[in-house]
This record gives structure tokens, C-alpha cells and sequence, in this order.
């Protein structure tokens, strides 16, 4: 199925012989059950095809493994409760107490936070790239413990764009699997395995759902990475449950997978309700269109943005005065995203001012949803950060995110300059205010 738009709405679909039914089914249950005591043994065993409890599997969310593995053009896929599960899904399939992971500066705060509160209170060492499009400091920063390479396709919120083949190079050489967040970007924009990418990850509460209904996550492997000849002692180790063989002998090229499904998503626990994967897989259908949209409108809000005199930054890959321009037409020449963040030049008052006058904006902690979102980070999603922390990553205090929905791009530009009116009306205020002073 060569076409995007045709594979969004027919990859991996399964047929249901019993009743016909056209759209995959909500199998809405907790467990399987078997037609005998050789079926349980058989499918616990994995001899039998079939499930046994939806912790390990379940058919409406295995119909959504299969479409998102062929649209990230990958081997295959699991997903699970949602983007920050993906993530964590993906990484403890790789890394133990003592491993360490190499990741760029600019990704989203709640990564950030895991790798930081969560994965380094378990022994694994987190390093961060100062500058991720120098290739020669991710280079000097690889260990001999270093056991993942990880960026964001299109960073949040920054919208930095990763150069993945460069990255995906490095990670060869080191002989370690490079993680890609495409979260921002989604397989319509981009595919982050055609440059190198040997996992990729998703936060499918964003634009694979694109609905902001649903909480969900996913990892595919790419089927790039030769786990037979890795480093990583779990899957090419005996092991007891598998009577002694390693997961290598056990499963091949899907021994990545296989691990990280059964022993890390199915044990840590967190499980994709099937309902959800239903409405994920109901999103995942109009992905193309939604995106392509969002993309265009996000490109003439930032043109617009940027010819604000309050706006004294915007950060959106799609413009000619962003540094990752030229990543982005090399990347992204279809559209650079519908994330985009600009910055007021009076601060957080600035901000504060333009965030309370928004009609249309929802003001909300999310992206990727249809409606058009805002957001002011350095006072909520990124208020626990050191403030040089917030600096290096570009989180000043006058920033606002906005996430693009599908409105007319005319309305959302009539609500940003309501925005901008809150602003300047203030800032002729004070100058009044000034000038009236001097007169005195
Ligand atoms: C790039 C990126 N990755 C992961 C996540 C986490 O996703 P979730 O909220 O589904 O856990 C987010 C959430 O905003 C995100 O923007």
C-alpha cells in the first residue's frame, strides 16, 4: 500500500469473518477465553495464535499496532496508555541500572521530567546534546555505557528539527539504537526510519487521535537495528521463561518487541484501554488531511506573528528566519507542523495580558487536538525547571505556545490580534503613563 492517504485508512485492517463488521471492533474485554486446556497452554506458551488477557494483547489494539507500524513504514508496532508510557515502554526495552542515554537538549518537559525524576532514581545515567545539530558533540558525549541515542523529530516546543540521519550515523557507529519522538511531525510529515531512525515513538493523544479525546502511546520498531548483534545482555541472553533460550533465538528480528511487550508494557502495566485504541484508529483515518491543514494554517499564523511589533521572536521551522530552516525543507518539505511558539517582548506581563484577552484559544496544556490551543510554559508545564534550564531551552518568560487546530486560519489570526491589541493598548498605556510623568 504505497500511498499514505490509502494506508491511513486500510493498513492493517482485519476482516471480521463473524458478522461483517466493516470497522475494527471495540473488543471491549478483559480476557480471552479457551476452547480447552491445550488452547491455554498453547497460547500461554505461544505455540497457539490468539490472545489471553488484553495486558498482553487485544485485537482492537493490535488493529492499531499494525496501521501506525505501516505508516512509520516499520516493522512493528505496540501501543499502549500513552505518550509518556511509549516513551518509558521504549526505553526500559533497552536500559538497566547503569546504562546510559544520550538525548538532545530541546525535548518536551515531561521527557525531560522522566529522564530526569524518574529514569535517574533507577541508575540509568542521563546526558543532554547542548546543541543536537552538532554532530560531532553527540559524537564526543557517547560512552562506552551509552545504550540509546534520542531526539524529537520537530522539538516541543521549540520546534528545532532533528537532522536524523546525521544523528542516526552517530548512533551506528556506537552500535546503539536511536529513538525518535515523532510526535509533532506524525508519519504524514514525516517518516523518521527513512533517515535512520531504528524506534520511533509516538504520543497518539495528539495528532494520531487528533480529536483530544483519548490518552494513548506508541512504539514501533523500525526493524533497522540488528538485535541478534547488540549489547543488550536481556535479549540476546538465555533467559528463564523462555526455557533458557534469548529472546534472539526465541523471536528474531522481533525480539526487541517481544520483550518490551511482555515484560515491560505487560508487567509495568500500562495498558491502552481498547476503547481508546478505537478512537485513536478513528483519528489515525484523517490524519493526512488534519495535518496538512493544521501545517498550512500554522505557517501564515507565524508570517503573521512575526510581523507583530510585540513579537520580538517566533519559533516555527516553516520560516525562513528560524535556524532550522534549512533541516526543515530537507525534512519537512510537505509542511513543518501545527506547534509553533512566539515570544512577547514584554514578558510575562506581556504574556499574561495575551493569554487572558484570546476568545477562540483554548487555554490548555495539549497540542494536536482540532481545536486551536495556547499555552504559557514558563508558568505551568515548565514553572518546576531551573530557570537556566528554561533559558537554555528557549523558555523565556514572554513565551506562548500555540497549537493549531482546524478553524479558518482568518478567525484564529482575528483572535491573535485581539491578543496583540490587549498588548500594545497596554504598552501605550504605560507610555502615556511615562509621558505624563516627564511633564510633570
Ligand atoms: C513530544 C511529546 N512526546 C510525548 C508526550 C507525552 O504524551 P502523553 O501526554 O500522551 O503522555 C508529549 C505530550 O505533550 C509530547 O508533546
Amino acid at each position: 500500500m504505497s500511498e499514505f492517504s490509502t494506508a491511513q485508512v486500510h493498513a492493517g485492517e482485519a476482516r471480521d469473518a463473524a458478522h461483517g463488521a466493516r470497522v475494527t471492533p471495540i473488543y471491549l474485554t478483559a480476557g480471552f477465553e479457551f476452547d480447552s486446556y491445550a488452547q491455554a497452554e498453547g497460547r500461554f506458551g505461544g505455540d497457539e495464535p490468539g490472545y489471553t488477557y488484553s495486558r498482553s494483547g487485544n485485537p482492537t489494539t493490535a488493529a492499531l499496532e499494525r496501521r501506525v507500524a505501516a505508516l512509520e513504514g516499520g516493522r512493528e508496532a505496540i501501543a499502549v496508555g500513552s505518550g509518556q508510557a511509549a516513551l518509558t515502554v521504549a526505553l526500559l526495552g533497552l536500559v538497566q541500572a547503569g546504562d546510559h542515554i544520550l538525548s538532545a537538549q530541546s525535548v518536551y518537559s515531561g521527557t525531560r521530567g522522566l529522564f530526569e525524576n524518574g529514569l535517574r532514581r533507577l541508575g540509568i545515567e542521563i546526558e543532554f546534546v547542548d546543541d543536537p545539530t552538532d554532530l560531532t558533540e553527540w559524537r564526543r558525549r557517547v560512552r562506552p555505557n551509552t545504550r540509546a541515542l534520542f531526539g524529537e523529530s520537530i522539538a516541543n516546543p521549540g520546534t528545532d528539527i532533528l537532522d536524523i540521519a546525521g544523528v542516526a550515523a552517530v548512533a551506528r557507529e556506537a552500535g546503539v539504537p536511536f529513538i525518535v519522538d515523532n510526535t509533532l511531525a506524525t508519519p504524514y510529515l514525516l517518516r523518521p526510519g527513512d533517515h535512520g531512525a531504528d524506534i520511533v515513538v509516538h504520543s497518539a493523544s495528539k495528532y494520531l487521535g487528533g480529536h483530544g479525546s483519548t490518552l494513548g502511546g506508541v512504539v514501533v520498531d523500525q526493524g533497522s537495528y540488528d538485535w541478534a548483534s547488540s549489547p543488550f545482555a536481556h535479549l540476546t541472553g538465555p533467559d528463564e521463561w523462555l526455557e533458557g533460550a534469548s529472546y534472539v533465538e526465541a523471536h528474531g528480528a522481533a525480539a526487541y518487541t517481544a520483550f518490551s511487550r511482555s515484560v515491560v508494557a505487560s508487567l509495568f502495566g500500562p495498558v491502552l484501554s481498547p476503547l481508546n485504541a478505537f478512537l485513536i484508529q478513528q483519528g489515525v483515518e484523517t490524519l493526512s488531511l488534519r495535518v496538512q491543514r493544521q501545517s498550512d494554517t500554522a505557517l501564515a499564523v507565524a508570517r503573521w506573528l512575526e510581523a507583530q511589533p510585540e513579537v520580538s521572536r517566533v519559533d516555527y521551522a516553516g520560516l525562513e528566519s528560524h535556524p532550522s530552516y534549512p533541516l526543515a525543507l530537507r525534512y519537512l518539505p510537505k509542511g513543518q507542523g501545527a506547534v509553533l511558539g512566539f515570544t512577547l517582548a514584554g514578558g510575562s506581563v506581556a504574556a499574561e495580558r495575551f493569554y487572558d484577552s484570546v476568545e477562540l484559544f483554548s487555554r490548555m496544556t495539549h497540542i494536536g487536538d482540532v481545536r486551536s490551543l495556547i499555552l504559557h510554559p514558563a508558568s505551568t508545564t515548565h514553572a518546576h525547571l531551573r530557570r537556566e534550564v528554561r533559558e537554555e531551552t528557549g523558555i523565556g518568560d514572554g513565551l506562548l505556545r500555540l497549537s493549531i487546530g482546524l478553524e479558518d486560519p482568518d478567525d484564529l489570526i482575528a483572535d491573535l490580534a485581539r491578543g496583540i491589541a490587549a498588548v500594545a493598548t497596554a504598552d501605550a498605556t504605560v507610555a502615556d503613563a511615562v509621558v505624563a510623568a516627564a511633564g510633570r
